[in-house]
C-alpha cells in the first residue's frame, strides 16, 4: 500500500505530534499577533494557528504574502479543540508557499450568480458545498456498484460507439465512423445487456449516456451517468421489486455513510430515511385520474411530463412507481400488455418532494414477430436490430430491466436545484466549456 502521509481526516490519530499538511488555503485572517489560516487538503479542512512570537520573522511576513487558494506546506503540532471547525486545530510552527496567485481567486464567499459559477466550474469544483455534493457522488457510484456485486449481477461494458439507436430516435449525437459513416453516441447500454442476460443471467453496466435533447430543465442533462440492470426471467413487477430494493438500499447506505456530507449542504434526512420499501405502485390511469383531479389538462395517451411528475411526486412521501403506460409514449422494446393492449409493461419511477423520474424500467419484447412489426412501425433500420432479434430467436425468454440516471437521484439524495451541480463537468444544450 501507498502512505500518503498525514492527511486532515486522520487527525485524531495526530493529537499532540507534529506534522505536515499539503492544501489550499480556503480562508485566512489576521488580528495583529496571530494569522487564523484555514487550510483544505481534500480530506476536510484544518484551523492553523500562526502566532507571531512562536515563529520566525520571516514566516510571519509570508503570512501577509498568502493569499486565498494559495497552495502551501504548512508544518505544526495537531491540537483538540472542540470550538475549531473540525474539532482539531494546528498552531503552526513552519509555512513553505507552494504557489501564491497573482491574482484574487474569483470565487469568493460572496454570492455568484450561477453563469458565472457554471463558467468557472474548474474552480468551483474546489468550494465546500460541491465537495460535498460530489464526495457523495462517489460513494453513491461505489454502494450501488456494490449492491450488484453482491446479489450476483455480472458487470457488462457496454459500447458508447453504437450503430442502432437506443432509445428514442429524436435525440441522438451522431459521429463520424470510419467507412460506416456515422456512429451514434449510446443513449442507453439496454439493447447490449438484453443479450448479455442471456449469457448471466442478471448483468449491470454503469456508464456515460448521451442525449442530444433540446431541453433545458433542471433535469436534463446531455450526457449523464447511468447505471442499468436486466434480469433473465423477471416480469415487469419483479422489476419494480427490484428496483424498490436497489433504491432503499443506496439510499440508507448514503444517509448512513454521508451524514456529515449532508449535513453540510444542508439536507434535511428526515424524508430519506422514509424510503424504504415497499413503493406505492399506481397505474398510467390512475395517474392521469390524480392529475386531472388536481386540475391539470392530461388526457389519456398523453405522456406524463416534467410537470405531470412534479405533481404526482410531491403527492408521495415516497418514490412512487407510474405503470403501463400507452405505448405510443414508449420505446419501441417494450412488451405489449396482454391485458390492454394500448399499454406496455412498463414503469417510471418518481422521486418524491417534486424531483420526478429518477428510473425507467420494462418487461422486454420477447416475441420476434411483434418486435419486428414495431421496429418497421418506428421506421427503423431492420438490418442494425438483427442482432437484437437474434435475441429473440434462440432461446427467448421473459426478461426485464431498467436504467436509473446517476445525476437525477443524486440531485435528490442532496436536494439539489438541478443536475448541473451532480455532475463535475456538465454537459448541457449551452453549455460545453469548461
Ligand atoms: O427513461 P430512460 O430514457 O430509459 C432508458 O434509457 C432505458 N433504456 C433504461 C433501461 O431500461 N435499461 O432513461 C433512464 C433514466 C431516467 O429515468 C433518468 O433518470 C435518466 O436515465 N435520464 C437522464 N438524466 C439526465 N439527463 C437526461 N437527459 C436524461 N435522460 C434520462
Ligand atoms: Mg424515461
Amino acid at each position: 500500500m501507498i502512505e500518503d502521509g498525514f492527511m486532515i481526516s486522520k487527525s485524531a490519530d495526530h493529537v499532540g505530534r507534529e506534522v505536515t499538511i499539503r492544501g489550499w488555503i480556503s480562508h485566512i485572517r489576521s488580528s495583529g499577533a496571530l494569522y487564523f489560516i484555514e487550510v483544505r487538503d481534500g480530506t476536510g479542512y484544518m484551523q492553523t494557528v500562526v502566532v507571531r512570537d512562536e515563529v520566525s520573522d520571516e514566516i510571519f511576513d509570508t503570512c501577509s504574502k498568502l493569499k486565498i487558494e494559495s497552495s502551501l506546506a504548512v508544518t505544526g503540532t495537531i491540537r483538540a479543540d472542540s470550538r475549531a471547525p473540525g474539532g482539531f486545530e494546528m498552531i503552526v510552527k513552519d509555512i513553505e508557499p507552494l504557489h501564491i496567485p497573482e491574482q484574487e481567486y474569483p470565487i469568493s464567499t460572496k454570492a455568484h450568480g450561477v453563469d458565472f459559477l457554471m463558467e468557472n466550474r474548474h474552480l468551483w469544483v474546489r468550494s465546500g458545498r460541491q465537495l460535498a455534493i460530489l464526495r457523495v457522488r462517489s460513494e453513491l457510484i461505489k454502494v450501488l456498484r456494490d449492491y450488484f456485486h453482491t446479489n450476483g449481477y455480472v458487470l457488462i461494458d457496454t459500447p458508447i460507439l453504437t450503430g442502432a439507436v437506443g432509445e428514442s430516435s429524436g435525440s441522438f449525437f451522431e459521429t463520424e465512423y470510419f467507412d460506416f459513416g456515422k456512429a451514434t453516441l449510446a443513449q442507453t447500454g439496454q439493447l447490449y445487456l438484453e443479450a448479455a442476460a442471456s449469457a448471466f443471467n442478471k448483468v449491470f453496466c454503469f456508464g456515460p449516456t448521451f442525449r442530444a435533447e433540446k431541453s433545458k430543465t433542471r433535469r436534463h442533462l446531455a450526457e449523464f451517468w447511468m447505471v442499468e440492470a436486466e434480469v433473465a426471467f423477471y416480469d415487469s413487477d419483479q422489476n419494480m421489486s427490484l428496483q424498490e430494493d436497489v433504491i432503499s438500499y443506496v439510499i440508507q447506505n448514503i444517509v448512513n455513510s454521508c451524514g456529515r456530507e449532508l449535513e453540510n449542504i444542508g439536507r434535511d434526512v428526515g424524508p430519506l430515511k422514509k424510503i424504504k420499501p415497499p413503493f406505492p405502485r399506481i397505474s398510467y390511469t390512475e395517474a392521469v385520474e390524480i392529475l386531472v383531479k388536481k386540475g391539470l389538462p392530461v388526457e389519456w395517451g398523453d405522456d406524463i411530463g416534467g410537470d405531470e411528475e412534479t405533481v404526482l411526486s410531491e403527492s408521495f412521501e415516497k418514490p412512487v412507481f407510474i405503470y403501463n403506460y400507452p405505448k405510443g409514449v414508449k420505446a419501441f422494446y417494450m412488451k405489449p400488455n396482454p391485458e390492454d393492449d394500448r399499454t406496455v409493461l412498463c414503469n417510471d419511477l418518481l422521486a418524491p418532494e417534486g424531483y420526478g423520474e429518477i428510473i425507467g424500467g420494462s418487461q422486454r419484447n420477447d416475441d420476434h414477430d411483434s418486435l419486428l412489426a414495431r421496429i418497421k412501425e418506428e421506421k427503423l433500420n431492420v438490418e442494425l436490430y438483427r442482432w437484437y432479434l437474434d435475441i429473440r430467436r434462440y432461446g427467448s425468454v421473459t426478461h426485464s430491466g431498467f436504467g436509473l440516471g446517476i445525476e437525477r437521484l443524486l440531485a435528490f439524495i442532496c436536494k439539489l436545484p438541478h443536475v448541473r451541480e451532480a455532475i463535475p463537468f456538465p454537459r448541457l444544450i449551452n453549455r460545453l466549456y469548461p
